[in-house]
């Protein structure tokens, strides 16, 4: 039961982030820039709208809110400057359609749930300490690649829910940490995640990412990355070139068909993968493919399977429903042979949670299966 409460839970924060994605990607006038663009060349006129379809100015961006004179004379008025956080400033939810001028003793920007379009250099002349850079739920379009020179010694940089079509170029090298999520991302320019060495975290998850856009080099530099996050994209095939220390791959809802025989060959430290919503049938899925011992968390949830794949004894986690599953063979997926399996805990499959709801299973499952898994904690059919 609790389960259930769980996964209803999770549908309707899903329906909630859909609803918040479609209020924030309304189409926007575009505004004239505040301050004179010296470096820009007079753009094309755009096709105008009817005028009639945009909403109104007044209600679309209210005021900036500003705040209280502050114990820091360089402390933008649209933003505040805790006397005890000097490093920090906090400039979130306070309607700016642009960013305020940084004061050099910034490490930490909190500049998310604005209006800001656009990242223009200037406001980081002095923002060269720059640590974290959270500039969530915008309506960034566009991103000078002057910025990042600026800020060279980024660490993390949140970007997620904006309007983006292209990874930014010209990101700092010492950047541990990029979300870039929810915005309407198609194009990863050449290069883009080149030497980041030290990049971590790098999630790309809801946007329009073909297999096209993800080349094989894309990846390659990326030595440190243990979460790469491309769920939600339109991809048909598994990336490539993913470096090999990955923890965390996550690809549900893409529509993947197949996954090459040996694609998680290369790989010591892959614990999490997740590929439920995607169109995966047996054919697509070779026979060890699974067979990781890293592996403890496997998801292949709402796909077209109708036999158990194979898996290592370390698996603790398997997630199988809303497949076409119809018959589990016992010795397949539980290979507890010889009396000395049962006495050597070693040898005992690992699985602790199994999910197989929404299949159709004809008989139940037999009980030698549920006596091999001796770990198993809860099953759900
Ligand atoms: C940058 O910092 C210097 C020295 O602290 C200051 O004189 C200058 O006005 C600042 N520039 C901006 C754009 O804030
Ligand atoms: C990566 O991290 C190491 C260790 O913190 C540091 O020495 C190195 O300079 C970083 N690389 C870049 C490109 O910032
Ligand atoms: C699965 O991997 C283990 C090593 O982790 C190996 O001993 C076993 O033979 C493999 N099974 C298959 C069917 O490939
Ligand atoms: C289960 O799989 C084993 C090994 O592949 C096979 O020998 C056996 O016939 C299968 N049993 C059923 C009931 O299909």
């Amino acid at each position: 039961m609790t389960m259930k409460a769980g996964v209803g839970l999770l549908s309707s924060l899903i329906l909630f982030l859909l609803i918040g994605a479609v209020f924030t990607q309304r189409p926007r006038p575009k505004k004239p820039t505040r301050r004179p663009a010296t470096t820009r060349r007079p753009s094309v006129p755009k096709p105008v709208t009817p005028a009639a379809l945009e909403p109104q100015e007044p209600t679309d961006f209210p005021p900036p809110i500003l705040g209280p004179p502050s114990f820091f004379p360089d402390c933008p008025r649209e933003c505040l400057c805790h006397p005890s956080y000097p490093e920090s400033l906090n400039c979130e939810n306070r309607n700016l359609r642009a960013v305020p001028v940084i004061p050099q003793r910034a490490h930490y920007l909190y500049l998310q749930n604005n209006y800001i379009s656009e990242l223009t250099a200037e406001a980081f002349n002095n923002a060269t300490d720059v640590r974290w850079i959270n500039l969530a739920n915008n309506r960034i379009q566009k991103i000078d690649k002057q910025v990042f020179q600026k800020i060279p010694a980024l660490l993390y940089l949140y970007i997620q829910r904006n309007q983006l079509n292209e990874v930014p170029s010209g990101l700092p090298t010492s950047l541990e940490q990029i979300r870039l999520d929810r915005n309407r991302i198609s194009k990863i320019p050449a290069g883009a995640f080149n030497k980041l060495e030290n990049l971590t975290l790098l999630d790309l998850h809801y946007n329009q990412l073909s297999d096209t856009a993800l080349g094989k080099g894309t990846f390659k530099d990326l030595k440190s990355l243990m979460q790469l996050n491309l769920a939600h994209n339109v991809l048909k095939k598994m990336p490539s070139g993913v470096p090999s220390n990955l923890i965390q791959l996550f690809l549900d809802k893409n529509r993947i068909e197949d996954i090459p025989k040996d694609y998680f060959k290369e790989f010591t430290h892959l614990a999490f993968v997740r590929l439920n919503y995607n169109q995966l049938n047996d054919k697509g899925v070779p026979k060890a493919v699974f067979n990781v011992s890293s592996l403890l968390d496997l998801q292949l949830a709402h796909n077209q399977l109708t036999v158990v794949p194979l898996f290592n004894t370390h698996l603790e986690h398997l997630h199988l429903n809303h497949n076409s599953i119809e018959n589990i063979n016992g010795t397949e997926i539980c290979p507890c042979e010889t009396q000395a399996d049962l006495v050597d805990d070693s040898l005992v499959p690992r699985l602790r949670y199994l999910r197989l709801d929404g299949n159709h299973l004809h008989p139940p499952i037999p009980m030698d299966v549920i006596m091999c898994f001796r770990h198993l904690h809860s099953i759900v059919i």
